[in-house]
């Protein structure tokens, strides 16, 4: 049977090619241009201990649990999911696990293909000079002018969700590996450049400080929220993407070191990130908490006034497309991988799909222009869908992947798969996950409820 299924969607080739495609799939969007933001609007400090606090304590726990139930039963999250509930004899609540996860897959994948388009925009537009020697007005209307127009914000949604399809249709092992190989340590060093550069700015120390000064009478329930929200959302968690992603990972692989290589790589990603896009932010007196603009509105203005800023700026911004289409794909890999269970084939799954998420993706196209006053509990489309499922169905999937592995799994049964060798690595690891990590997301979650 696990033979058979192994067979059926592919298998890593290698003991990094796992770490390439978590970090893939998790260093995205999320650290590039939401934790900047979100940390903007939320007051700095205050949030990003927060922030940090829950990927240590729900985070990194839950990953782990999701990776060992993917490499247990080696099937997409929603059968992987139905075998385990049967086989633990877990309440049937837990079957949804797979399903609300697809679902939210479907509902992230629209919107993150039209932000992702907006990055591959300012791929032509970085590199055709647009932003030579502008200033923040200049930045900020530009950012302006392609929020205003609807047919161009769709046709980089399209060409975006294309490119997303092509890979997944092809399966995940061969082009997908190879280029991650390539470009993840590109990006590194292409942060690192602009790290330097961030740190010759003026307003780099205002920056550092509004990033790591604990302020907490700016903290308030909805940061908290955002918080936590975001730790999944960053981490690819709670909707089964790094679970199928674990069902690919070669059998004796020691789980526990994997997951804190991607953890940790991710954080630092997203902290670089922070302190960058921070240091242009003050020292061009923009406001932090001027929302899903602030990357787009502070880069290109150091890319407009630093010295080979057309090249670093269009190699950058390709970056950021990249490290997008990589999250892409595992954010709809789960559902796909049902699909390819239920004898779909994989390139109709992918269109099929694909064309269902593009179709949703309109309506945040939509919501920056047409639709911009029409709002739901004051939120616009776009606001809504990235609420409800950062800050309620990927923390409640969380929740119910930590109560599962913690509460239905003999510890034998996790150790025969987790092949620690560290008892009280072990032990730690499984006293988060039954009792701090639950806990935490619950008491979070209904203080959260009185958000919505
Ligand atoms: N983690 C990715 C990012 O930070 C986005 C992502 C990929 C994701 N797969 C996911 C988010 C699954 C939630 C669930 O950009």
């Amino acid at each position: 049977m696990s033979e058979q299924k192994r067979g059926m969607h592919g298998i890593w080739s290698g003991r990094w090619t796992f770490i390439l495609a978590a970090t893939g799939s998790a260093v995205g969007l999320g650290n590039l241009w939401k934790f900047p933001y979100i940390t903007g609007e939320n007051g700095g400090g205050a949030f990003v201990l927060v922030y940090l606090a829950c990927i240590l304590l729900a985070g990194i726990p839950v990953m782990l649990a999701e990776v060992l139930l993917g490499r247990k039963e080696r099937m997409s999250p929603i059968n992987t999911m139905a075998a385990m509930t049967d086989k633990t004899g877990a309440p049937k609540l837990f079957r949804g696990i797979g399903w609300m996860g697809a679902l939210s897959g479907f509902f992230i994948l629209s919107f993150y293909s039209v932000i992702a388009g907006w990055a591959l925009l300012y791929v032509g537009k970085i590199a055709a000079g647009a932003f030579v020697g502008i200033d923040a007005d200049g930045s900020g209307a530009a950012f302006g002018a392609m929020l205003a127009d609807p047919v161009g914000l769709t046709i980089w949604h399209t060409v975006f969700m294309f490119l997303t399809g092509v890979v997944i249709a092809r399966g995940v092992n061969k082009g997908l590996e190879a280029t991650l190989k390539v470009l993840m340590p590109l990006l590194f060093v292409l942060m690192l450049i602009l790290f330097g550069y961030s740190l010759t700015t003026p307003g780099f120390m205002q920056g550092f400080h509004f990033l790591f000064d604990f302020d907490f009478s700016k903290l308030s329930t909805e940061s908290v929220v955002v918080a936590l929200g975001h730790s999944f959302f960053t981490l690819s968690l709670g909707m089964g993407a790094i679970m199928a992603y674990g069902a690919y990972m070669p059998g004796d692989q020691s789980l526990g070191r994997t997951i804190l290589w991607v953890g940790f790589l991710d954080t630092m990603i997203a902290l670089v990130a922070g302190m960058i896009i921070f240091a242009i932010v003050f020292s061009n007196g923009l406001e932090p908490s001027s929302g899903p603009g602030l990357m787009f509105v502070s880069l290109p203005i150091a890319f407009g006034s630093m010295p080979g800023g057309i090249f670093f700026g269009t190699v950058f911004f390709i970056l950021v497309s990249i490290a997008a289409w990589s999250s892409a794909i595992s954010i709809a890999e789960p559902a796909v991988a049902w699909a390819v269970e239920k004898g779909i084939s994989r390139v109709k799954a992918t269109a099929g799909i694909c064309s269902f998420a593009w179709v949703l993706g309109l309506g945040t196209v939509l919501s920056f222009n047409e639709w911009a006053d029409y709002k739901i509990f004051g939120k616009t489309f776009f606001d809504s869908l990235d609420f409800i499922t950062s800050n309620v169905m990927l923390p409640l999937g969380g929740l119910l992947i930590a109560i599962f592995v913690g509460w239905f799994m003999s510890s034998d049964a996790i150790k025969d798969e987790m092949k620690m060798k560290n008892e009280t690595l072990f032990s730690i690891w499984r006293f988060v996950l039954r009792f701090i990590s639950p806990v935490a997301i619950a008491l979070i979650f209904i203080n959260g409820l009185g958000l919505i």
